[in-house]
This record gives C-alpha cells, sequence and structure tokens, in this order.
C-alpha cells in the first residue's frame, strides 16, 4: 500500500522538488512556468479536519494550508462540525477532485474505513494528523504530538504541586478524560492514570464523587463526547451539586484538554471559588481563553503542543513523498490502529503556566499578548 502510494507520487516528483527547492530558495514561483504548473498540479492535498468550534484545529488547518501553497500545492481544506458523516463526503469530494494526498483529523477514528479504501484504490496517500484513523489497512503515517507524555506531564504537575510523591494528602481530586472516541483520549488519560492512580490506592487522593475509573481500561466512564465544554461544565456542577454540598472542598481536577479545562473553571468559579483557593486545574493546547484563565489564577496550567511544528512536520512527509522517499518517522511500535502499526512522527509537548505565557507561548508567536488580555 505504502510502496504504491509512493510509487504513484514519484511521477510528479521531479518537477515539484524544483518548485519547493525553488520557494525555499527564495525564487518566485512563475503561475505561467509550464514544470511548476505541472509540479503544482501532481501536489493536490486535501485537508479534512474535525471543526471549527475550537481554537486549535482554525489554526492546525490554516496555518498547514499556507505552508503547502507556498509550496505550490493545491489544497483543499474542510471543516466538518464535529459530524461524522460529514467529513466523510468531504473526504469522498477530496478523492473525487483528484487528490493525491489527504491529511485527515478524523473525528471518529473508527468510521473512516470505507472511504479510505477509495482513497487507497485512487492511490492516494493517507496521512492521520494528531488523531489516529483505526481499523483500516489505508492509513499511510501519523504525524501527531506525544499523546501520551501530554498526559504524564499532566499528572506529574498535579503530583509536583500537591507534593505526593512526599507523602502530603488526603486531597479531593476529581478526573475528567476526552471524547471516547477519540484515540488520543486515552492515550491523555494513561498518562495520567499511570502517574496518578497509585495516589488513589494509597489515599493521598480521594475521589468523592466516586467517578474515578477503577483502571485505565475504563477511561470512557468519564469522557465527554465532543470535547464539548459545557458539556464538561455541566458534568462539574453536578458532581459539585451531589458531592460537595456539604462545604467540602475540590482541590484539584485532572482536565486533559483546554476547551473542557474552560467550562470546569466555569462550573468551579459559580460555585465560589476565587484566585484565592482555586483547585489545580490542567489543561491542554494553549487556547486563547484558557491561557487568559491562566493568567487570572482560574486554571493551573496547559500543556502545550505548538501546531506550527506539527504542521511543519506534514509538510516534511509531504515533501519526501513527493520527492519518492519515505517520510522520517521516529516511532513504529506505539500507534497500532488495529490492522496495522502505523509509522508515526511523534512531537514533544511541553507545560506551560503562568510563570512562562510570555516566554514559551508570546514570544515564540503562538500568541499575540492581546490575545490573553496582556
Ligand atoms: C487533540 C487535542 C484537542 C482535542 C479536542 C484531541 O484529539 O489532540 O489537542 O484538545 O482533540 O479537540
Amino acid at each position: 500500500m505504502k510502496k504504491r502510494n509512493t510509487l504513484a507520487l514519484v511521477a510528479g516528483a521531479s518537477a515539484m522538488a524544483l518548485a519547493l527547492a525553488a520557494c525555499s530558495s527564495g525564487e518566485e514561483t512563475p503561475a505561467s512556468n509550464g514544470a511548476t504548473a505541472t509540479a503544482a498540479g501532481e501536489c493536490n492535498v486535501g485537508i479534512a479536519m474535525p471543526t471549527r468550534s475550537l481554537e486549535r484545529w482554525i489554526n492546525d488547518g490554516e496555518g498547514l494550508k499556507s505552508r503547502l501553497e507556498a509550496d505550490g500545492c493545491t489544497v483543499d481544506l474542510q471543516y466538518a462540525d464535529n459530524k461524522t458523516d460529514q467529513q466523510i463526503s468531504q473526504l469522498q469530494n477530496m478523492i473525487a477532485n483528484g487528490s493525491n494526498i489527504l491529511v485527515i483529523a478524523s473525528i471518529d477514528g473508527t468510521t473512516l474505513g470505507p472511504v479510505l479504501e477509495d482513497a487507497g484504490n485512487a492511490g492516494a496517500t493517507v496521512i492521520a494528523y494528531d488523531r489516529l484513523i483505526l481499523g483500516s489497512p489505508n492509513v499511510d503515517y501519523y504525524a501527531t504530538f506525544d499523546n501520551y507524555s501530554v498526559g504524564t506531564l499532566q499528572g506529574k504537575y498535579i503530583e509536583e504541586q500537591l507534593g505526593l510523591a512526599g507523602g502530603d494528602g488526603p486531597y479531593n481530586f476529581e478526573a475528567f478524560a476526552g471524547s471516547p472516541d477519540d484515540n488520543n483520549a486515552r492515550f491523555f488519560f494513561a498518562g495520567a492514570w499511570d502517574v496518578l492512580s497509585p495516589y488513589l490506592d494509597s489515599g493521598q487522593l480521594v475521589n468523592p464523587s466516586g467517578t474515578a475509573p477503577a483502571s485505565v481500561d475504563d477511561w470512557q466512564s468519564i469522557g465527554i463526547l465532543g470535547w464539548g465544554s459545557d458539556d464538561a461544565q455541566a458534568e462539574m456542577d453536578n458532581r459539585l451539586a451531589s458531592f460537595y454540598a456539604g462545604g467540602e472542598k475540590v482541590d484539584v481536577v485532572l482536565s486533559p484538554n483546554d476547551s473542557l479545562a474552560q467550562g470546569i473553571s466555569q462550573s468551579l468559579q459559580l460555585a465560589g471559588y476565587t484566585a484565592a483557593d482555586f483547585p489545580i486545574l490542567t489543561g491542554q493546547d494553549g487556547d486563547k481563553a484558557s491561557v487568559a484563565n491562566i493568567l487570572n489564577g482560574v486554571q493551573s496550567m496547559t500543556v502545550w503542543k505548538d501546531t506550527r511544528l506539527l504542521g511543519e512536520r506534514v509538510e516534511l512527509m509531504i515533501k519526501s513523498l513527493l520527492a519518492g522517499e519515505e517520510p522520517e518517522v521516529n516511532d513504529t511500535t506505539t500507534y497500532n490502529n488495529g490492522v496495522k502499526v502505523v509509522p508515526s512522527y511523534l512531537i514533544t509537548p511541553e507545560v506551560v503556566t503562568a510563570d512562562t505565557v510570555q516566554s514559551k507561548l508570546i514570544d515564540s508567536g503562538f500568541l499575540k499578548p492581546e490575545d490573553v488580555g496582556l
């Protein structure tokens, strides 16, 4: 499969390589240049993103599109409103319109098998973007962040802030997980749980709501379908009303990402928590609203995934494919999609707290000061 895809791309590879070389050496790419026009025709990329409702996917999609267009590729970027059927029909259109490379951030990682079979039959190369696509042999590469590490960083942050390794506790602890249909959510949860579950066993963390899963494998029981802030807020409201009504205080909440953390933070604020007594609350993504919350003391940290690096990685993969080479990967064991282990490139995520918003997020140009009220 991979071989055939690579070969299918080789035909246009040398002309495309010329176009890319011209771009990287700063030369103009004349529209009337025959070779360049052909090359651009060979690089037809369909980018399927899950939704515009979350800031990160807008940045991911637009960023990747401009990179590839600057390289002379034709790009069809689509967002699917978090609806699987919509994403499938967008992919069908991309294949019908001749996309020879598909970059897909799936909504439900299990539902794309049939449309990817069509992609395979059409000779298109499929790159799973950020989220693994499950149950299909027609997934050629996977570019993502180290998802297990995201959870480890959240778990370790909690461990350090609460002095758990030194024996401190007990602390009232609540846990949330991401969307049950997103393969990443399992990795995020597992990374955090491997750090934190020994402290639940020792009684240093107690879980008044009783919702914490008995084992990592049960993570979906606390998953928030679709990653919605409102649903996370409603769930936190429920737990506060049912299990903390007698004046007990929440000390710490494990949230897998920023969209959930925003809802949880809102719930806690409405229940009367302020920056002065705010529970530890984790997140992920470096969303503007969450970074503002961090600066205001109503979220503790975010695990930052510089999506520009992911875009750059996918661009490199596409350049290799077009040059008839195997894209570089750095993990060939972790991401088994149920049919095959998908060759992956994992990027390292990092923690951002109030102290490092400026140096990591602003100075690098990821966010503007005014985005976060600075
Ligand atoms: C991504 C996260 C994101 C979440 C919700 C996950 O698959 O890896 O960065 O917060 O989806 O969109």
